[in-house]
């Protein structure tokens, strides 16, 4: 019977869902996810219909009562909003509960008095989801980097707002009337303030900035300005210089400043910025994120991916909530097995027992292309098709690119088909006598 972590889930709404329906539903992920159990789930309305199948009695309206609850390990605060959520989570580190956030508004206004509290009762606050939703960044900044000197961290921070620019530069219209559709789309909020004045994204790049320079960040002192005066007439300018318009969120170390006595001085902003075509953030459109890093002595690195979202928001809550529940594991176990051999963070130690069962490349299903050279006569495509078919490998094209010294070029692409199928048809084909040379296949990205 394995370890169970209790949770308290305050909030059942986009992330709350995507977070308990990875956790009722562990197989095929890390076995740790067998070990939590969602203890009690707190909401303002119990009787709303819900996309998950809980038991009705966990869910409550007695929010105080989960951050209280003594059997409860890890709170994990996915309501959003100042407050309550703010005094939620102070409880719920009173009371000796790990907790995990999503609430980006809260950590980057709060974050002063709720570390400082964790740090006094000894438990952690782990917000992974807070920043680019799905898109790993906080841990990695945390311990995959930790290495280096961060020297800045640029991000497209903000889906709404990248959508929108993504539309105007792609149809050439005006912000206000694309605003109105992402509306409606459900893209952008009845209320696009916080996104379209660059606001969530200012929170976002205070959180970062905070963990890369090792410094807490006031809000007040990070530059904001967002998109809303940015006209088709201004993308199609960039555009003819050669760039595109894009919400930046910036954190950088003052290079002047780092060289003095100053080390500390640094550079935190949002605003839009003309960023070059061939520039990596140039291409993440619609309401994709992506962040990217510039490290001493690593050089740049980029995260990339769904920045929000009910199932790639909830994969950043769930892996925080594991870290935590490895930490406990290991604590409780009195760091021995019953075994006696000692017991490892089942996260950075995993114990596989068995070998996965790798499919013979034969079996790849996929499309293929190849080229062959061939004798100019009449009648060769189609010996070729008869060939292929015989063999159960359709295909997409075949054509006849070029031709010299009375030999011709062909290029075949296939349907998605049995590699096994392809490399018997070409076995075949090699020994026809009007067949000169294959040289082989090469596999299509579907
Ligand atoms: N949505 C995303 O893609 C995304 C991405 C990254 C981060 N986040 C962050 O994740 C957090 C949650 O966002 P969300 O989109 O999941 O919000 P949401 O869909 O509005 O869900 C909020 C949930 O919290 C409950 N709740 C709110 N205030 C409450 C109160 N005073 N008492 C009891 N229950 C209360 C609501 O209960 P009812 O259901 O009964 O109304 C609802 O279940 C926010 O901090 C957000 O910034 C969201």
């Amino acid at each position: 019977m394995p370890v169970v972590f209790q949770i308290g889930l305050l909030g059942l709404g986009t992330v709350g869902t995507g977070t308990a329906n990875i956790i009722l539903n562990p197989e095929q992920r890390h076995p740790l996810v067998r070990e939590l159990n969602i203890a009690q789930v707190g909401v303002r309305s119990p009787d709303k219909a819900r996309s998950v199948d809980l038991p009705p009695e966990v869910v409550t309206t007695d929010l105080d009562g989960i951050v209280t609850n003594p059997d409860i390990d890890i709170v994990v605060e996915v309501m959003g909003g100042i407050e309550p959520a703010r005094s939620l989570v102070l409880k719920a580190i009173q009371h000796g509960k790990h907790v995990v956030t999503a609430n980006k508004a809260l950590i980057a206004r709060h974050s002063d008095e709720i570390f400082t509290a964790a740090e006094a009762a000894g438990v952690y606050v782990l917000l992974e989801a807070a920043v680019g939703g799905g898109i790993p960044v906080i841990e990695p900044l945390k311990q995959s980097l930790c290495a280096n000197r961060i020297d800045c961290i640029t991000g497209i921070l903000n889906g709404t707002t990248n959508y929108i620019l993504t539309r105007m530069q792609q149809e050439g219209g005006d912000f206000e009337e694309i605003l109105a559709d992402a509306q409606e789309l459900g893209y952008a909020e009845a209320d696009p303030t916080a996104d379209v004045d660059g606001f969530d994204a200012a929170d976002k790049i205070a959180i970062v900035a905070a963990l890369a320079y090792g410094g807490r960040i006031n809000l007040d002192e990070v530059y904001c300005e967002g998109i809303r005066q940015i006209t088709a007439t201004d993308i199609d300018y960039a555009d003819r210089l050669g760039f595109v318009i894009k919400l930046l969120a910036t954190a950088r170390r003052d290079r002047q400043s780092s060289q003095s006595s100053q080390s500390d001085r640094l550079e935190v902003r949002v605003h839009p910025t003309l960023v070059p075509k061939e520039h990596p953030l140039a291409n993440v459109n619609d309401v994709f994120n992506a962040i990217l890093v510039e490290g001493d002595p690593i050089g740049q690195v980029m995260f990339y991916g769904p920045g929000a979202g009910s199932g790639p928001t909830a994969s950043a809550v769930v892996s925080d909530i594991l870290n935590v529940a490895a930490l406990l594991k290991v604590e409780r176990s009195g760091s021995t097995k019953p075994d006696g051999t000692p017991m490892l963070d089942p996260l950075l130690a995993p114990s596989h027992q068995h070998y996965c069962s790798i499919r013979p490349i034969d079996d790849l299903e996929t499309r293929f292309y190849t080229r062959l050279l061939a004798k100019d006569e009449p009648g060769v495509i189609g010996t070729l098709g008869i060939c292929f078919g015989k063999n159960n490998v359709s295909l997409e094209s075949i054509v006849q690119i070029d031709k010299h010294n009375e030999q011709a070029e062909i290029v075949i692409v296939t349907h998605k088909v049995r590699e096994g199928n392809v490399r018997q048809a070409l076995k075949a084909i090699r020994d026809f006598d009007v067949v000169e040379y294959v040289p082989g296949i090469l596999r299509v990205l579907d």
